[in-house]
């Protein structure tokens, strides 16, 4: 655990002292990411969870805007799902949004189009923020992993791991009041648990201080249609509290 903590708060220096040195293009190839974070290394601490979490300096981000951000990321090469994709998914909608989507990794369409969310799963996304008065013109859709996993396989731990410096950025960027992760996978990446979805959809979860509302993902609900029901209390959920905050 701390590990992997350490890991995120190397990369987010490594991206840091990118933008100090004035670089904003595609700039994260391995060998420099290797090298930067060699360097950093060598001054580095181990710090523990809490303290990375509780720092306040550490929840500001370290891009002036989502743009920057996406073309400083998007020909990544920390894992081998940059080899395989077609392009990469970085995320889409209001860049100020309230409410930040987050669901697992792209699937073929998003690979083909560079959008999160365009494939049949996407389709029941867009009618279920419809419900809710909401669209993703208005709210803020991301994915844990920003490349497709070849034959829509399971991301695994390291590619998370490797990925996820990125959706914390976009936190950060954002700012959104309320996060809603869409299925186990993104649910139990976001908040760093096993525990099981169905525990997790019964209580509000917290990402930093920001409340999470963990529901099925939309691809559940294409082959389970019973699951609809609790995803429309959840979205019902999502909303009174929406608007309990505005
Ligand atoms: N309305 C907004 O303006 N943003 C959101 O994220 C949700 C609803
Ligand atoms: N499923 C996801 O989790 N994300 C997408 O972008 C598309 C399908």
């Amino acid at each position: 655990m701390s590990d992997t903590i350490n890991l995120q708060d190397l990369l987010r220096r490594a991206f840091q002292s990118q933008i100090e040195l004035g670089m904003n293009e595609c700039v994260i190839s391995p060998e420099n990411l290797k090298n930067k974070t060699l360097a950093i290394q060598s001054e580095a601490q181990v710090v523990t969870p809490q303290q990375a979490l509780g720092n306040s300096q550490e929840t500001t981000a370290a891009f002036p805007s989502l743009e920057a951000h996406k073309d400083a990321i998007c020909n990544c090469q920390l894992c081998p799902l940059g080899k395989t994709r077609n392009k990469f998914v970085y995320g889409v909608g209001n860049p100020n949004a309230d409410i930040l989507f987050i669901g697992e990794a792209p699937g073929a369409d998003e690979d083909r189009l560079g959008e999160p969310f365009v494939g049949r799963a996407g389709q029941l996304l867009d009618k279920i923020l419809a419900a809710i008065q909401m669209s993703r013109q208005t709210v803020y859709i991301a994915n844990i992993l920003k490349c497709r996993p070849p034959q829509n396989r399971d991301p695994q731990p390291d590619e998370m791991e490797l990925c996820f410096p990125y959706l914390y950025e976009q936190v950060h960027l954002i700012k959104p009041k309320l996060i809603c992760t869409l299925g186990r996978i993104a649910s139990q990446a976001l908040l760093k648990t096993t525990t099981p979805l169905g525990k997790l959809r019964n209580n509000w979860q917290f990402f930093e201080d920001i409340p999470v509302i963990v529901t099925y993902h939309p691809a559940a609900l294409l082959r389970f249609p019973s699951y609809k029901r609790d995803t429309w209390e959840d979205m019902k959920k999502l909303k009174a509290k929406y608007e309990s905050m505005i």
